[in-house]
């Protein structure tokens, strides 16, 4: 059995203390900022407010029931668009919205039923899509198909990167914590893990909205590892004693 004396956190002197303490602030800081960026870029896109695995599975794997203009035809544009003309466009949008069939079919619909809001200045002074052009349309007629791979593979560089190091900074701080071992294992690796589960969940979901719940509960195993490590290491540099030197 080697002999060897563990430097905890209570033994760092007020140099270490300072420095620790504020790393592990700032990253607070930082994860709380992400968690705002997140609520922001993802919250309502099914149409409800707040957040939900439903938004989760949206941003990922997109909304492939339906372009919004037939949503919308179904929904509160309905009103404005008799039976057969609705059946016309959706025909339409159902063949991939082609720039023929604008000409052909959908715009002498739009024009008669939809221009007078969604045309000119009324469009813009409502802030509603102008359908008297093809560019204008087009973006209502497309089967949302979530985040592109090429999209997902920069984030994930990125997140892989940068949440590893994070977590491994971290977790520098926190190994020096006193606490039962097995604990503080799992809280060591829970972050990597997490990262990489929900990276991993991210691109599942792309192909499985199903996916999406994993996202979240990696998210919250990353969060818990996170804050617990920080919240921990935060209290035993500050409530465990003093030390003699500085
Ligand atoms: C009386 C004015 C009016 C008429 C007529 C009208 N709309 Fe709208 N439309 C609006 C307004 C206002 C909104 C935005 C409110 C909302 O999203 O519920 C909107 C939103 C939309 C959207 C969603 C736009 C987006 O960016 O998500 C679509 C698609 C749409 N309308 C299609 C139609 C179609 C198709 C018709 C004709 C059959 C039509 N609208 C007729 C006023 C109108």
């Amino acid at each position: 059995m080697i002999d060897r004396t563990t430097r905890t956190l209570a033994d760092c002197t007020i140099s270490e203390r300072l420095l620790y303490s504020s790393f592990l602030l700032l990253v607070g800081i930082g994860y709380l900022m992400a968690l705002g960026y997140l609520y922001l870029t993802h919250a309502g896109l099914n149409g409800q407010p707040g957040i939900s695995v439903e938004d989760i599975a949206i941003s990922y794997y997109g909304n492939r029931s339906g372009t919004r203009m037939e949503q919308m035809l179904r929904g509160p544009m309905g009103a404005y668009s008799k039976p057969l003309e609705t059946a016309l466009i959706v025909a339409w949008l159902q063949d991939g919205a082609p720039r023929q069939g604008y000409k052909a079919v959908a715009r002498p619909i739009l024009k008669e039923e939809c221009f007078r809001c969604h045309s000119g200045a009324m469009a813009k002074s409502l802030n509603i899509p102008d359908f008297s052009t093809y560019r204008g349309v087009a973006p209502v007629t497309k089967v949302s198909r979530g985040a592109s791979l090429l999209t997902l593979v920069k984030l994930s560089h990125i997140h892989l990167f940068g949440i590893g190091l994070l977590a491994f900074g971290v977790g520098l701080i926190f190994r020096l914590a006193i606490l039962n071992r097995w604990l503080k294992w799992g809280l060591i690796v829970l972050p990597f893990l997490s990262v990489f589960a929900d990276i991993l969940a991210w691109f599942l979901t792309k192909w499985d909205p199903l996916y999406a719940w994993v996202v979240v509960i990696a998210g919250a195993g990353l969060g818990f590892a996170l804050v617990a490590q920080i919240l921990i290491s935060l209290f035993e540099l500050w409530f465990l004693g003093w030390p003699a030197e500085d």
